[in-house]
């Protein structure tokens, strides 16, 4: 991966070199040979003029026509110029167009329902290519249909790898991920894409309406589905007081938003999608408590029935939870509801302590 990479740029370091070269050398040329053609024009032409071998007329009549023809030459070279850097251009775009996805269909792969599917791992051991350590070791897990599980951990318990490979992001061994009964990978990359929303901790957004960036999933949708899903993801208010509301531009010549409203405007994004899967990956950590509190009441009430995954580091954002495991070096090292998990003891009513020590003060005492 990462030599690929390498590879990758030093072939555009290596156009854009080149690019850099040719078109400087047109930039000096074209307008050295117009003074040149022009020098020797007055100089040749006025000699001939002085020994009577041309009229003046005829010497007028020259001076005319050359400096009539640098502006055309000018605009060859600048035609040239244009054409190099659009072959450079087109080159990386052939480049990007020409890698291959590591993740493939499978054959006989075909669309399926995620609809009412219940969600099962067994014995699932993960390690990234080329990664020394496995990422996930002996994780065995079972979510039926339309609860809600709880996935808490620090920074590098596996959290993400364990709901990508739901994506198929990367392939998990054959046999251990099964969906509705079916090996996942007998399901298209488009069945799982299409009908799970993914909610990463910080989604990106594009330079341009914060409308369409909510509705990137459904192009076509009408603005109170918009809405409805930033209600939700409790970011309507701060839309509203934009000067252009939803239609407002985001990015480079846009606002500016704060970390916790690119969230929630992440948030929203995900929400409109109103999957039959919903993952949120760490994607609350940024708000405030009391936000947080409104968006996980809201979600609650508005996936009844859907599958949820909650991936978080506060415990209040998942201990309604019909399930909730805690993760620790890849491994699942407790599971439970959120009583019988503050009844044990171990990470959670730990980290159970620390949060209501710090929740007073809204602090975030959790290393992220
Ligand atoms: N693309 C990757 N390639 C190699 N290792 C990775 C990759 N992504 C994550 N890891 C490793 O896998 C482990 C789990 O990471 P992750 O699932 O992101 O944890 P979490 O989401 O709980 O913070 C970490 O040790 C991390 O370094
Ligand atoms: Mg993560």
């Amino acid at each position: 991966m990462n030599r690929r990479f390498g590879e990758a740029v030093d072939r555009i370091r290596d156009n854009q070199l080149r690019l850099v070269r040719v078109s400087s050398l047109f930039q000096a040329i074209i307008p050295f040979l117009g003074a040149l053609s022009m020098i020797v024009t007055i100089a040749y032409g006025g000699y001939l003029t002085i020994r009577h071998t041309i009229t003046l007329g005829n010497f007028v009549e020259l001076t005319l026509y050359i400096r009539m023809m640098v502006a055309p030459l000018q605009s060859i070279g600048n035609v040239i110029n244009t054409m190099q850097r659009s072959r450079a251009s087109l080159e990386r775009i052939g480049d990007l167009m020409a890698v291959e996805p590591d993740i493939r269909e499978t054959e006989g792969a075909r669309h399926r329902s995620l609809d009412e599917a219940s969600i099962s791992i067994r014995g699932l051991r993960f390690a990234y290519p080329d990664a020394e350590r496995p990422s996930l070791r002996d994780i065995s897990l079972d979510i039926a249909p339309g609860r809600t599980l709880g996935i808490l951990g620090k920074t590098g318990s596996g959290k993400t790898t364990l709901v990508k490979l739901l994506l198929r992001a990367y392939d998990p061994p054959a046999g251990t991920v099964r969906i509705a009964g079916a090996d996942i990978r007998d399901f298209t990359l488009e069945s799982l894409r299409a009908q799970i929303a993914y909610v990463p901790q910080d989604g990106f957004l594009f330079s341009t309406t914060i409308r369409d960036n909510i509705a990137f999933y459904k192009r076509d949708t009408e603005l109170p589905t918009i809405e409805k899903a930033a209600r939700q993801a409790q970011i309507y208010g701060s839309i509203a007081e934009l000067p252009e509301s939803f239609d407002t531009r985001l990015g480079e010549r846009g606002v500016t938003l704060s970390g916790g409203q690119r969230q929630r405007t992440g948030l929203a994004r995900g929400l409109i999608k109103d999957a039959p899967v919903l993952i949120m990956d760490d994607s609350v950590s940024a708000v405030d408590a009391v936000t947080e509190k409104r968006i996980i009441d809201g979600i609650r009430k508005a996936r009844k029935g859907k599958t949820t995954i909650i991936i978080a580091h506060r415990i209040s954002a998942l201990k309604h939870a019909d399930e909730i495991v805690v993760m620790d070096e890849g491994r699942i090292v407790q599971r439970g509801k959120h009583g019988e998990l503050l009844a044990q003891e171990g990470l959670y009513a730990t980290l159970y302590a620390i949060q209501q020590e710090g929740g007073r003060e809204d602090a975030e005492p959790t290393a992220r």
